[in-house]
């Protein structure tokens, strides 16, 4: 069993069946606190530095919401112009700095393995919050233990799961990292929906078959649709040389209310990293989905919260301890 302990989560690699069980276990225990149920103080004077050098929504705020919820305390930096970074100074050299101000360093940055280069000079756990086109782990975790949740209300299980990803699989860092995960589990069928210029890498396709998965690449949605998941992505437009070359791609694989009652299961769950591009040019999830009881999306972001609480407690060894430091909620909950 993986020691996470001190060790940074830099890639989905690094984890086998039994680390995500022990993952997705300790996010269920979560629950109560993020939900305001009880409050737990387990993180009472840590330091959680949030590097975020690129945008993020989600990401960002559920780190440093995770950390708050334990007890813990948050430093941000947002931005490369707002930091040292953009005065030279290499990234193991930042992590020298930032890392004896922190017990735990979340980090996004737009390159491909930076985060990792980072972790280097760190001497604490890193956290991968997404290094450009390359992985987000905790994303993939996180969407792990969705489909997992939202497959129990029907009686199904990651095993055997049928499940479809669709858009921009070139340079979507999420359905690189959850096709990795998902290549652990046993007689998945995985449906690849892109247009032919932005389709899943050769090396992430090849692992999911050499693992005895039906693999099926495609760019049409017609006849390709009928299955447990649908995981919709954005175009990434800021890993692209030019907007107008971004353009090219936008609204090929929009999923509305017709497209999903045409093509889908009855059962058909949708799910999206978030966020969706809601623009009319693009509008890859539309708001006529929105009062379907199958649209998991905000579940899902919701669910980052329970799993990057997790990632902390497991890091900082402090995962079986949990119910020793709760505390009663003393304000106005509206749950
Ligand atoms: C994703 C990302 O940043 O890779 N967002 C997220 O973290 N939920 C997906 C995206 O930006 O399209």
């Amino acid at each position: 069993m993986m020691n996470f302990q001190g060790s940074h989560i830099l890639s989905v690699s690094q984890f086998d069946r039994t680390a995500i069980s022990r993952i997705l276990q300790v996010s269920a225990l979560m629950a109560p606190y993020a939900e305001r149920k009880k409050r737990c103080h387990v993180l009472d004077g840590a330091i959680l530095n949030n590097l975020f050098f690129e945008p993020s929504t989600r990401t960002r705020v559920s780190f440093g919401a995770a950390f708050n919820l334990l007890g813990g305390f948050v430093r941000e930096t947002v931005g490369v112009e707002n930091s040292s970074l953009s005065k030279g100074e290499s990234l193991f050299d930042t992590a020298q700095v930032i890392s004896g101000y922190s017990d735990v360093i979340a980090m996004r940055h737009p390159t491909m393995h930076s985060v990792t280069e980072f972790a280097q000079g760190s001497t604490v756990p890193v956290i991968n919050g997404g290094d450009g086109a390359n992985e987000h782990p905790t994303q993939a975790l996180l969407d792990l233990f969705t489909i997992e949740s939202e497959m129990k209300r029907f009686g199904k299980s990651l095993d055997g799961l049928n499940i479809v990803l669709m858009g921009d699989l070139k340079h979507g860092r999420t359905v690189h990292s959850l096709s990795k995960l998902l290549s652990l589990y046993n007689k998945i069928k995985i449906t690849l929906v892109s247009p032919i210029a932005l389709q899943m890498p050769e090396s992430i396709v090849s692992a999911l078959s050499n693992a005895g998965h039906q693999v099926i690449i495609t760019d049409k949605i017609a006849g390709n649709l009928a299955c447990d998941v649908i995981y919709q992505t954005r175009i990434q437009q800021e890993r692209f040389a030019s907007k107008d070359e971004a353009n090219l791609y936008r609204g090929h694989f929009s999923l509305n209310k017709r497209i999903y009652q045409e093509y889908c299961k009855e059962h058909t769950v949708i799910m999206h990293p978030l966020p969706r591009d809601s623009r009319p040019e693009a509008n890859e999830l539309d708001t006529d989905l929105n009062d379907l009881e199958n649209l998991a999306i905000f579940r899902q972001a919701q669910n980052g919260v329970l799993v990057r609480m997790a990632l902390f407690a497991l890091t900082l060894g402090v995962d079986e301890k949990l119910s020793q430091y709760e505390k009663p909620v003393t304000w106005f909950t509206k749950k």
